[in-house]
């Protein structure tokens, strides 16, 4: 999505927003554009259409860039309301260039208030930041700050947005609704970024925002203020290091997040599982578990949904807890009926995503009991919810999500066998599986070492515009999650059915044309599934078989095949969808695809 950056202090503005901006890049990149001012009102206004790079390419070919712009605001555009081209990139202005404006998020009654205020002022651009800007000139008094709080009861939507001035050159306005803003503080000045990651290389600590709060920035000072009052707020160390090193000898960043997999796992159960006496001791999960819980629902968006079907499988099997999974989108949509019995669980890798987030405040209006599993520290969803579980995958920075899919799912492997336990004391059961996941860490290194046989079969796939990707049971949504990540990585088109639905309909599409994936390896509904892909071989069409290295069909049945270690069925969810990422991978590569920051999309989806 849009990710705004702006700084007030003793240094040169503009490199420090080409730098934070780079920083933020991920998370958007259709355009990007940035204003600097120098204290005597001078400014400093650029706009590129693409990445970050073509910014910093005409940044730099201006010498005026070198001066002395104390005061800036920047910003990287995932495209919501207008084409991507220079006069849709922010900042915006008032029509007097007098005020300029960054903008996170969606303004939902833009037409009635661009409506009014074409009688007065023409528009140049097709956005609703533009809006924002004309109507600050339009209500402006006597100064920024009450300007803004009035149109804060105007605006409808969700937002962060990032003001400044010319007549007040060393000052920046900023608000927030829904939409992240954190304030960074550092020796040289003031930072105000979307994204607390792109402070930690330049700020000592920082504050974190909540809706309808304002941070006036001022010679190298900041006031925050709440309903027209000024408040003080906790101050966080930055205790967070962002750094996604070099490639090192991957092909991509995604494959190197792949390949942090194993780590990251470790991170989930380490300190949480004891594996010596097989229990699970984390404080969370036994408070969780004085909670009279008779249902679970889980609300998440993309891959996070998918990890949510998948965990969804055990909370019922393991713990025996009745469970429904639901797109955060279609749950705002829904009529929301509170059980005071139910436990709400929010995945979310980002804590931003807006979707996740506006669900959250649903329930938590009606005193519900919320959990988070969410990646990013300090998040909107991670300090929203009562309770939760941090997933511990280090930042994930690249479109993909995987390893934290990963260790959502490992969280709720987790949390089932808690609760599991809990209820039902199956200990020898439960301890079987705790000591299959000590080992867990070894299968997937089988797994990542195979990743030159995946890539010859992801070769072969290229040829295909269209493909099936299916599943029966737990191993459906690992299928649709394998499926997500080969559209979103190669552009292939792929659709994801449960394996018994294939004969109610989407089996008058398959030709030869039209490959069936088929993720079936050992468990208890292996052989209903080989009914499945019989069906198609009947046909003669071509199927891949992401299988156990036991299968007895491995020679006979499939047009090819990739190999999963053999492990219970528990554990094939993890290994099947780590090579599923790889087989995305390479399929993308192969078609030379932009493996990290695939065609219009963005890392956390901060818009409903
Ligand atoms: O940050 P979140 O986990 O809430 O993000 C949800 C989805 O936007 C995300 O998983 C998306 O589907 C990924 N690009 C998939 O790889």
């Amino acid at each position: 999505m849009c990710w705004i950056f702006a700084y007030n202090g003793d240094k040169n503005s503009i490199p420090l927003l080409v730098d934070g901006l780079k920083d933020l890049e991920y998370r958007g990149y259709d355009s990007a554009g940035l204003i600097g001012i120098k204290s005597d009102g001078e400014v400093f206004f650029k706009k590129a259409v693409g990445r970050v790079s073509s910014l910093a390419t005409k940044v730099d070919a201006d010498t005026n860039s070198k001066w002395d712009y104390s005061t800036g605001i920047a910003h990287t555009r995932w495209a919501t309301h207008g084409i991507v081209n220079e006069e849709n990139t922010h900042p915006h202005t008032s029509a007097n260039e007098r005020f300029y404006v960054v903008h996170n998020g969606i303004i939902e009654n833009f037409k009635e208030l661009k409506a009014k205020l074409e009688e007065k002022y023409t528009f140049y651009s097709q956005t609703d930041t533009e809006v924002i800007a004309k109507l600050i000139e339009d209500s402006f008094e006597w100064d920024l700050r009450s300007t803004l709080e009035e149109m804060m009861k105007t605006m409808v939507g969700a937002y962060s947005i990032a003001v400044v001035d010319r007549e007040n050159p060393d000052t920046i306005v900023g608000i927030k609704l829904g939409s992240p803003m954190i304030v960074g503080e550092a020796d040289d000045g003031v930072y105000i970024s979307s994204d607390v990651n792109a402070l930690s290389k330049v700020a000592h600590s920082y504050v974190t925002l909540e809706d309808y709060e304002m941070v006036v920035v001022k010679d190298k000072q900041y006031k925050i203020y709440s309903a027209g009052e000024m408040i003080s707020k906790n101050v966080s160390e930055m205790d967070i290091e962002y750094d996604t090193g070099d490639m090192g000898n991957f092909s991509s960043f995604t494959e190197k997040e792949i390949f942090e997999i194993p780590e990251v796992l470790g991170n989930v159960f380490n300190g949480r599982i004891n594996f010596e006496d097989k229990s699970i001791g984390n404080e969370t999960l036994s408070e969780l578990n004085e909670h009279d819980i008779q249902r679970i629902e889980i609300i998440a968006s993309g891959s996070s949904y998918y990890a949510g079907l998948i965990g969804s499988y055990w909370f019922r099997d393991l713990a025996g807890i009745p469970v429904n999974v639901t797109i955060s989108s279609e749950f705002l949509c829904d009529t929301f009926l509170p059980d005071d019995k139910a436990l709400y669980v929010f995945l979310s890798q980002s804590g931003e995503t807006a979707d996740v987030r506006e669900s959250l405040k649903i329930v938590k209006a009606k005193w519900c009991l919320t959990f988070g599993i969410v990646n990013v520290v300090g998040s909107t969803i991670a300090r929203l919810a009562d309770m939760g579980l941090y997933s511990h995958a280090w930042v994930e920075v690249w479109v993909a999500s995987t390893k934290n899919v990963i260790a959502q799912v490992g969280i709720m492997l987790m949390m089932s066998l808690s609760m599991w336990l809990a209820r039902d004391l199956q200990y020898s059961k439960a301890r079987a599986i705790i000591e299959e996941l000590g080992w867990l860490g070894d299968k997937i290194h089988e797994v990542l070492i195979s990743t030159s046989h995946i890539h010859e079969v992801a070769k072969k796939y290229t040829q295909y515009s269209d493909m099936f990707v299916l599943g029966r049971n737990i191993f459906y949504p690992t299928a649709g999650e394998i499926s997500l990540k080969c559209k979103e990585l190669s552009y292939i088109h792929t659709e994801n059915y449960s394996a018994g639905e294939l004969k109610h309909g989407p089996l008058a599409l398959i030709d030869p044309e039209l490959p069936c994936l088929f993720v079936n390896p050992a468990g208890k509904h292996y052989v209903k599934t080989v009914s499945n892909i019989e069906e198609v071989r009947a046909r003669s069409w071509v199927v891949l078989g992401f299988i156990s290295k036991w299968d007895p069909r491995k020679d006979d049945l499939y047009t090819d095949t990739i190999e999963l270690p053999d492990t219970s069925e528990t554990m094939a969810p993890f290994t099947s969808l780590i090579a599923g990422y790889i087989f995305a991978l390479y399929l993308a590569q192969e078609l030379d695809r932009d493996v990290d920051k695939p065609k219009n999309l963005a890392k956390s989806v901060t818009v409903e």
